[in-house]
This record gives structure tokens, sequence and C-alpha cells, in this order.
């Protein structure tokens, strides 16, 4: 079996995005545009893998997580071929056929491109393109046929004819060659055409010329040749993927009320008979239990969610984990490192930072927990705040089990309150509590009566 490679071409800046942001960082479907088809061609088990970078070069590469790809910059975007040709170095010991893929045609599909080198093959080609017919070819490189119907070339737009615009078959722009072939074919491709660029296409009759097998594939659905150039083409793009995405998750036994007010990213999964309501953001790896419901207006980032969870509308939930039952919102926000043990309760206008709270606890309202660790059982009264830092450090808060902290505390941290503690409302608790007693801060409560009748003739009297 013959080894793949793959080039992926990402070096140019593509102005019609009118950004300072090079083009295949734009977003789509919630990652960098480039990833799409480099994940794409990763599932092909290449042995090796170079991506040719130039305009944001350091930004891409550090968009790229993932695993052993050579990094390639092409200086100056002299064009596709010469693109490619900056990637020779990669490939010097390599005999294998190389795919080649563009950073802005993101839906390009795994199995098109398997059936390209199975074809490839098949006719021992010395290169292979991909082609689609349609029904406005304008912007793209033409396929010239000969009376037989072989391929004889390509011709850019910018170069075309009139006669040749008219042809409705184009160069998908996604090729497989024999690496050997490529690079000994592309150090021939001249510059003298309209651009003035290497154009990658004039392998295609340089291969012709020497007597070599050119071969084409149609891809099936013009679709997924879809190039990015326009914001409006993103857009258009993330909400075709936005449908099939939402239909895909509608067919696996979630319900969405309102698909088009849904915002599901490709990492996400979701559990069976889950409900999900209107203006629901699910971003990153976020995993989401069977029979949740969500209200709607949630926006969860990376987020692990066990079954049966109840989101009340509105919320904002990122990088924590919230376990089998919990009720959150509405109007609550889980910041990163928060642990919500089975059946707690978030309840409105309350905030969590790393916080770990136990099986049953109950934060129902207006509450900050920051770097806390909650029993079980525990009720967190009304208006509670950890004050967790000084100006300086961060410090955590240990709240043991079945604790009522009474209305409008405010737990100074460092501090430890022992199981079975009371905190009598409106205290400020400095000092650690043992398991079992009882807190307050001693205040003398006056009443005067009479006091406001009095207070509004003396007001009145200063008002001439
Ligand atoms: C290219 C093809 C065209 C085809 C179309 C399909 C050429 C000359 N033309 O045209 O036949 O129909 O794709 O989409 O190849 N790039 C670099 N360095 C460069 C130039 C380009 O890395 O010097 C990258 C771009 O970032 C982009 C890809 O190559 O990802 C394609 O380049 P682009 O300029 O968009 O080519 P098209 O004009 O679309
Ligand atoms: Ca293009």
């Amino acid at each position: 079996m013959q080894e793949i490679g793959v080039i992926l071409l990402a070096a140019g800046q593509g102005t019609r995005m009118k950004s300072s942001l090079p083009k295949v960082l734009h977003s789509l479907g919630g990652k960098p545009l480039f990833l799409h088809a480099l994940g794409t061609a990763q599932r092909l088990n290449p042995s090796r893998v170079a991506v040719v970078i130039g305009h944001g070069a350091d930004r891409v590469r550090q968009s790229y997580l993932g695993g052993d790809v050579t990094w390639v910059i092409q200086e100056q975007q002299l064009g596709t071929g010469h693109a490619v040709l900056c990637a020779q170095k990669a490939f010097e010991d390599f005999a294998g056929d190389i795919v080649i893929l563009s950073g802005d045609v993101p839906l390009i599909r795994e199995s098109t491109l398997r059936t390209m080198v199975e074809h490839h093959r098949r006719h021992q080609a010395a290169a292979t393109l991909l082609t689609a017919l349609l029904d406005e070819p304008k912007g793209y490189g033409r396929i010239l046929r000969d009376s037989r119907g072989a391929i004889a070339g390509i011709v850019e737009e910018k170069d075309a004819s009139d006669e040749q615009r008219k042809i409705r078959e184009v160069n998908a722009g996604v090729y497989v060659a024999a690496s050997p072939f490529l690079f000994a074919a592309l150090s021939a491709v001249k510059n003298n055409n309209r651009q003035g660029e290497y154009y990658l296409p004039d392998i295609v009759t340089i291969g012709l010329d020497q007597g070599k097998i050119i071969e084409t594939v149609g891809v099936e659905n013009a679709r997924e040749m879809m190039g990015i150039n326009t914001r409006e083409e993103i857009a258009f793009m993330e909400k075709n993927l936005r449908e099939s995405i939402n239909k895909r998750w509608m067919l696996a036994g979630v319900t969405l009320k309102d698909p088009d007010t849904t915002y599901i990213d490709e990492g996400v999964t979701i559990g069976k008979d889950t409900v999900i309501g209107p203006n629901t953001h699910l971003k990153g790896k976020t995993v989401i239990g069977e029979r949740c419901q969500i209200d709607g207006s949630a926006f969860l980032t990376d987020m692990e969610i066990g079954d049966e969870v109840l989101l009340k509308f509105s919320v904002v939930m990122t990088g924590s984990r919230v376990d089998r039952g919990a009720i959150i919102g509405p109007f609550a926000h889980l910041r990163p490192g928060t642990h919500l043990a089975n059946n707690v309760h978030i309840g409105n206008f309350v905030e969590a930072k790393a916080a770990h709270v136990g099986e049953g606890t109950k934060a129902n309202h207006l509450t900050y927990l920051g770097d806390v660790t909650i029993g079980r059982d525990t009720n967190i009264g009304a208006g509670t705040i950890t004050c967790n830092y000084d100006g300086f450090n961060k410090y955590r808060t240990t709240i043991g089990d079945r604790v009522q902290v009474g209305s409008d505390t405010t737990l100074v941290a460092p501090i430890s309150l022992g199981d079975d503690v009371y905190v009598a409302t409106a205290s400020t608790v400095r000092h650690d509590v043992p398991a079992g007693a009882l807190v307050f801060n001693e205040r003398e409560e006056r009443v005067r009566e009479g006091w406001t009748e009095q207070k509004r003739k003396k007001m009145k009297g200063s008002k001439k």
C-alpha cells in the first residue's frame, strides 16, 4: 500500500474578508476555517502533513493543537503552484501520493478524498483532480476537454476567453498527485499569465505534454467544494452547517424547540430526550446528558452536564461539571472549575467560580460562591458572599455538610465552617467555626419610637 501525504494551502490573506485576521482563522462551526479541511485530511491517516502558511503565520500555527504537522512558510504569495513547491522539502524522500487541499474549502468530505485516491491509483495517474459542474462557474478555473472528452488543461477565469468562460465544469481545487511527478512538474510551471502567478493547475498540461495520465473525478455534491471568500459566505455556510448539525441531533432524539436559534458546535454531544429551548448556544466540547431541559437563552461552553438537569431561562456556564438532577437558573453564571453534585440547586443571580458544591446543597438567591468547597445538604442563604480576594491573593472557603448560612452573610476567606454550623443572618465571619456551632456578630438593635415623624417635621422646617 502506497503512502499518502497531505499539503494544505493556507498562506493567502483573504483580501475580501476585509480583516486583520488571516482568512483561515475566521471561525466556522466553532473552529478556525482551515481546521475543517485539515481534520478531514487527517482521517486519511497520512504519513506526513504539511500546511503552507504565510499571512499571520504565527497565529495560524498557534491555533492548531492537534498532532504532527510540518509548517511551511510561503513568504510571498506567488500562486498556488509556488505554495505547493514551498512544501517540497517536507516530501524529499517521499514517493507516495499527495492530497492537496485548500484551507478555505471546509466542507470537503473524507469519502470524496478516498474516491479520488482510489481512482488515481486504479488509473495509475500522475495527477487526479476534482471537478464540479456549476450553474454559476464564475471565478473558478474551467476544465478544458478534447474531442474525446479527456482533460486537456485548466484555464483560470482571468485568462479565459469569452467562449471558455461559458464552460460550466470547474476545477474544485482538490488534487491527488504522485509526489515525484508533482514537484518535477511544479518546477516547470511559469507565471506568464494575467495574474503573474505560478498556477498549480498548470501541472495538468505539463503532465499531458510528458505523456502522463491525468484523471478527473466529478464531485457528487457541488456544495462540498464551495470555497470561502467573504464574511457573507461564512455566514451562509455557518447556517448550512448549523442546520445539518441540528438535524442530526433531532434525528438522534433531541428536541429543539426553535432550531433557527439553536447553535450547536460540532464537538458537542447531547443525550436522548433532552429538550432545548430557543436561543441556546452549546459550544466547544460541551456534553449534555439525557432527559435534560434547557429552557432557553443559555450559553454553555465546554460544559459537562449529567442526566435530568434543568437549566431555567438564561444561564451562562463555562468549563464546569453539573451532575444529575441539578437545577440551575434563571439568570445564573457558572465559571470555570465549578462542580455541582447531584440535585444541587443554584438559583437566580448566583455566580459560582471554582466552586465544588455537594449533593443536595442549595444556593437559591443572589450569591457569590468563589473558590469554595461546600458539603452536602447545606443551605446558602440569599446574599451570601465568599470574600475570596484581598486585592493580592485568592483564598478558599470550606463549608461542611448540613450547614445553614443565614442571609446576607459574608465569609472572609481563608475560612472553614464545620458540619452542622449555623451562621446567623447578616454575619461577617472571619474565623474558622467548629462543627455544630452557632456563629453570629454581636450587635445591638435599638428602636426609637416616633423617630420618622420628628425627622419629617425637621426637614420641612429647614426647607423654608
Ligand atoms: C484556485 C484554482 C482554480 C480553482 C479554485 C477552486 C489556481 C491558480 N486556481 O483558484 O482553478 O477553480 O482554486 O477553489 O490554483 N494560496 C496560497 N499561496 C498562494 C496562493 C494561494 O497558500 O500563493 C492558497 C490560498 O490561501 C487558498 C488556496 O491556496 O487557500 C487557493 O488560492 P486562491 O487564490 O483562493 O485560488 P483561486 O483563485 O480560488
Ligand atoms: Ca479561492
